[in-house]
């Protein structure tokens, strides 16, 4: 299965492939001379020395984990680069989940200026997000993702039989993502998760839905807002629990929260509501607090949200499932902050569990 992603300000479209097999050698030859194949230690024994056979490329890997997604692990993989002789004539290909397809992305998007990059994603999470739309980036002491910049690839390569070696707290994270794309866009996809349909079409819905919305807002100053459901309150949480709390895990939160200021402003009914509740629950989303918060610190957090304007938090809003607002053309909004203080009490009562 195949799509085109076409972005306006990119001299050339490039093929998203959803299939089952690694490979794809020919192809690749015709990009560069030398690859560098640049993974972390967990999918490196997995995927990446096989790889690394098969196209006689060198493999480059990270420890894993968020805390490794740094300036400082780019550099060291930049002078490995340059210590094994890489020039402009070489191909970085990401072969990981979404730590590996931002770090990876944004070492191929500044190396020697910039050389071909080709995303290989393994984890659901970057199948469905983290590898299709060309942000790349690291983390630094100021916040997460806040250096970086967008590099389109020339391909994304999603190879499914991956997914198996994928431990089952990551495949629900990267579930959320697919329940957030079916909550901004698809009623259909939203039932397909609720159905317990077959992954590989609701891997195929979640990337059209990206992509198309990046298609139209390359660099966030609209459409692509609507990505960002959930996120408000999902990086807050992220953040005050120090990461304790996965991102899917904080975003599935979120979710649920958004969508409960939807139903207090009067745009999405109740039913709705249980069953998101119910779609996170079945797909093994915890819904959990490990503590109260308290709501000035949460307020205070989402205030560094990148909707923020002035420092008030802007969220996306739902009318249905599978129906954003547009308002105007932000797809966000301001929300009154009794409102948003009343949605953050409900979330402490009925998801802390102290
Ligand atoms: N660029 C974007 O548009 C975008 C969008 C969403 C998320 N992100 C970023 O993505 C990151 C999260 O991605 P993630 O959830 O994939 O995390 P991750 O890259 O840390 O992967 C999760 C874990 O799964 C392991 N793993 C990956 N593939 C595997 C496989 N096939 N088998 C066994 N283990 C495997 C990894 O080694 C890691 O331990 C965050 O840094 C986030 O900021 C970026």
């Amino acid at each position: 299965m195949k799509l085109i992603c076409n972005i306006p300000s990119s001299p050339h479209s490039y093929e998203i492939e959803i299939g089952s097999r690694m490979g794809h050698t020919q192809y690749l030859r015709s990009l560069a001379s030398k690859f560098a194949i640049i993974t972390d230690d967990i999918v490196a024994p997995l995927y990446g020395e096989s790889l690394t056979r098969e196209l006689g490329g060198h493999l480059f890997s990270f420890p894993h984990g968020e805390q490794y997604k740094t300036r400082t692990t780019k550099e060291l993989l930049e002078n490995q680069l340059f210590e094994k002789g890489f020039g402009r004539d070489s191909c970085v290909i990401a072969l990981g989940g979404g730590v590996v397809t931002d770090l990876a992305g944004y070492v191929a998007a500044t190396y020697c200026r910039g050389i071909p990059l080709v995303m290989m994603p393994t984890s659901l999470l970057a199948m469905v997000d983290a590898s299709i739309g060309g942000k790349t980036g690291v983390n630094g002491p100021y916040g997460k993702n806040m250096i970086g910049c967008i590099y389109q690839p020339k391909k994304v390569l999603l190879d499914l039989s991956t997914l198996k070696s994928l431990p089952k707290k990551e495949v629900a994270n990267g579930m959320v993502e697919i329940i957030k794309h079916g909550l901004i866009a698809s009623c259909k996809l939203f039932e397909a998760v609720e159905q317990g349909s077959d992954i590989q079409g609701m891997i195929f819905e979640s990337c059209r839905i990206k992509k198309e919305i990046v298609e139209q807002d390359e660099r966030e100053n609209g459409k692509r807002r609507l990505l960002n459901f959930g996120h408000t309150i999902g990086h807050a949480l992220e953040r005050l629990t120090h990461y304790s709390l996965s991102h899917g895990e904080a975003v599935a939160i979120g979710l649920l929260v958004e969508s409960y200021l939807s139903v207090k402003l009067g745009l999405l009914d109740q039913n709705s509501l249980e069953r998101i509740h119910n779609v996170l629950l079945k797909n093994g989303l915890p819904l959990q607090l490990p503590s109260r918060f308290s709501l000035q610190n949460l307020l205070d957090t989402m205030a560094w949200d990148k909707k923020a304007q002035k420092r008030e938090p802007r969220f996306v809003m739902i009318d249905a499932i599978g129906s954003s607002l547009a308002y105007g053309s932000t797809y966000c909004t301001h929300v009154e902050k009794s409102l948003i203080k009343d949605g953050l009490e409900w979330v402490n009562d009925a998801l802390c569990c102290h």
